[in-house]
C-alpha cells in the first residue's frame, strides 16, 4: 500500500463539537430554566439505567481547563451549542444575564486561545415552558426561536462568525415526535411533520436576522442535518425504489425545502393520503429557502434499505449489511458512504459550501493499567473517514472543515453515559479528563493538515 500524506486545503478547519445537554451539567444553575430534556430523564425507563444531564461532564464549571485540552489538543475550531433556557429560562420574554454571561465567558476564553467558536442555537433542549404550549408543533415556537436567535447573535455576533440555527432537525421531528425515544416523548406521524415544518420555518426566519447581527466579512450562517446515503439492499427495482423513498423521507424532506424551496413530491403524495401534509403559509417555503453559506453534515454510517410492503406508511425497513463491522452503537462503518454522500450533495443538491459537523464512533474504551485510552478502533474509523473526505475534496466537493464527535466521552441522549464518543475519556466519578490515543493522532493529524494514504 502506498504511504505518505494527503493534504487538505491550507484553509480547511479542524475541529471537535459538543451539544450543551450532553456536557454542561449545572442542570439548575444561575437562573437556569427547565428543558425538555431535563423533563425527559426523569420519566423512568426513558435513559439507560436512569442516568441525567444534571452533572454531566459539568463543563459549565470546568470549561477553562476543557478550553486548555482543546489548546494543547491543537483544535482550530469548537463546534458547541446554547442552552436555550440558561438564555429565557421560559423560552421567552425573560432574559437570563447570567446565562448570557456564560457563553460570553466560553467565547473568550476560546478566542484567546485562538479557537474558533461554531454556535448551534438548537441542539434539542427546548424550553419546557414552550413545550408547555405545543412545543414545536405550536407556530409560536418559530417566532420564539427567532427571538432567541436574534438575542444571542446580538450579544455574541461581535466575535462569532460562524452559526447553525439547527442540529438535526429530523432527529428533533421524529425520534422525538414519532418514535418517542427523545425528548418530548411523542409518537404521533402527523405532528412529527408539522414539527419538522416549525423547525425548518423557525431556521429560515432567523438567517436574515442572524446576518445582520454578525458585523464580520467572514461570517457564515447555516444548518446542521444527519445525513446517511441510502443503498438498495438487493439490485431489484422495488428495493432501489424503496431506499429513495427513505432517503426522501429522513433526508430529501429537510435537503429540498432548504435548497430548492419544496418538499418531495413523492413523499407529499404519501402524506395527502394518510393526512399527514403540514399545514403551512403561502410564503413559508420561500422563507425555508433564504439562502445560507453552508450546510453542515453529521455522518455516521450507511443505510442499507429494502421493500418492505405493510412495515410502515413508506413500505421500506433496513437490512442489517452482512460481513460488516458494527460501532458500540451498532451502527455499520462504511467510510466510503461519505465521499458518496457528499458527491451526492453537491451534484443533485447544489449544496453550498459544506462542513462535516460530526463524525466519529462509540466504542468499549477502557483505562489500560498504563492509565492511558488505547483506541485504535477510533483511529482507524476517522482515518478511514478523512480519507473519504479528502476524495470528494478532490472531485470538487466544497468542503470547508471538519468536526469530529466528541470532544469528550458524554451523555448519549437515551443511551446515558454507556457510549463513549470522546477524543477525551470522561471520568464520570471523578470527572477527571484523560485524552485517548486518537486525541494524540489527531493533535497529529491538524498539525500536518492531512492523513494518512492507506
Ligand atoms: C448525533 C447528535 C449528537 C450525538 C451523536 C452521536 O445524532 O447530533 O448529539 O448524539 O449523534
Amino acid at each position: 500500500m502506498a504511504t505518505g500524506i494527503l493534504k487538505f486545503p491550507d484553509e480547511f478547519i479542524w475541529g471537535a463539537a459538543t451539544a450543551a445537554y450532553q456536557i454542561e451539567g449545572a442542570y439548575a444553575d444561575d437562573g437556569k430554566g427547565e428543558s425538555i430534556w431535563d423533563r425527559f430523564c426523569r420519566v423512568p425507563g426513558n435513559i439507560f439505567e436512569g442516568h441525567t444531564g444534571d452533572i454531566a461532564c459539568d463543563h459549565y464549571h470546568r470549561f477553562l481547563d476543557d478550553i486548555k485540552l482543546m489548546k494543547n489538543l491543537g483544535l482550530q475550531a469548537y463546534r458547541f451549542s446554547i442552552a436555550w433556557a440558561r438564555i429565557f429560562p421560559e423560552g421567552h420574554g425573560r432574559l437570563n444575564p447570567k446565562g448570557i454571561d456564560f457563553y460570553n465567558r466560553l467565547v473568550d476564553a476560546l478566542i484567546a486561545e485562538g479557537i474558533q467558536p461554531y454556535i448551534t442555537l438548537y441542539h434539542w433542549d427546548l424550553p419546557q415552558a414552550l413545550q408547555d404550549k405545543g412545543g414545536w408543533a405550536n407556530r409560536d415556537t418559530a417566532y420564539y426561536f427567532q427571538d432567541y436567535a436574534a438575542e444571542v447573535t446580538r450579544q455574541l455576533g461581535d466575535r462569532v462568525d460562524h452559526w447553525m440555527t439547527h442540529n438535526e432537525p429530523a432527529v428533533t421531528a421524529y425520534l422525538g415526535h414519532l418514535y418517542g425515544i427523545h425528548a418530548p416523548g411523542l409518537k404521533d406521524y402527523k405532528m412529527a411533520i408539522q414539527v419538522a415544518h416549525h423547525l425548518l420555518l423557525s431556521h429560515g426566519l432567523s438567517v436574515s436576522i442572524i446576518r445582520d447581527n454578525i458585523k464580520s466579512e467572514s461570517k457564515e450562517i447555516g444548518i446542521t442535518l444527519n445525513l446517511s446515503p441510502s443503498y438498495p439492499a438487493s439490485d431489484a427495482a422495488a428495493d432501489l425504489e424503496a431506499a429513495n423513498r427513505y432517503f426522501n423521507f429522513n433526508h430529501g424532506w429537510f435537503l429540498e425545502p432548504l435548497c430548492s424551496g419544496q418538499y418531495p413530491a413523492s413523499i407529499l403524495a404519501i402524506y395527502e393520503k394518510y393526512g399527514y401534509l403540514p399545514s403551512m403559509q403561502p410564503d413559508d417555503l420561500r422563507i425555508i429557502k433564504t439562502p445560507i453559506e453552508f450546510i453542515g453534515v453529521n455522518f455516521y454510517f450507511r443505510d442499507l434499505v429494502k421493500n418492505a410492503p405493510g412495515k410502515n406508511i413508506l413500505n421500506y425497513d433496513f437490512v442489517k449489511p452482512p460481513d460488516a463491522k458494527f460501532t458500540e452503537m451498532g451502527w455499520e462503518v462504511y467510510p466510503e458512504g461519505l465521499y458518496v454522500l457528499l458527491k451526492k450533495l453537491y451534484l443533485e443538491y447544489k449544496t453550498p459550501k459544506l462542513y462535516i459537523t460530526e463524525n466519529g464512533a462509540a466504542f468499549q474504551d477502557k483505562k489500560s493499567p498504563d492509565g492511558k485510552i488505547h483506541d485504535p478502533l477510533r483511529i482507524d474509523y476517522l482515518q478511514r473517514h478523512f480519507q473519504q473526505a479528502h476524495r470528494a475534496i478532490q472531485e470538487g466537493v466544497p468542503l470547508a472543515g471538519y468536526f469530529v464527535w466528541s470532544l469528550m466521552d458524554n451523555f448519549e441522549w437515551s443511551f446515558g453515559f454507556s457510549k463513549r464518543f470522546g477524543l477525551i475519556y470522561t471520568d464520570y466519578q471523578t470527572l477527571e479528563r484523560t485524552l485517548k490515543d486518537s486525541a494524540s493522532w489527531y493533535r497529529q493529524v491538524i498539525e500536518q493538515n492531512g492523513v494518512l494514504i492507506g
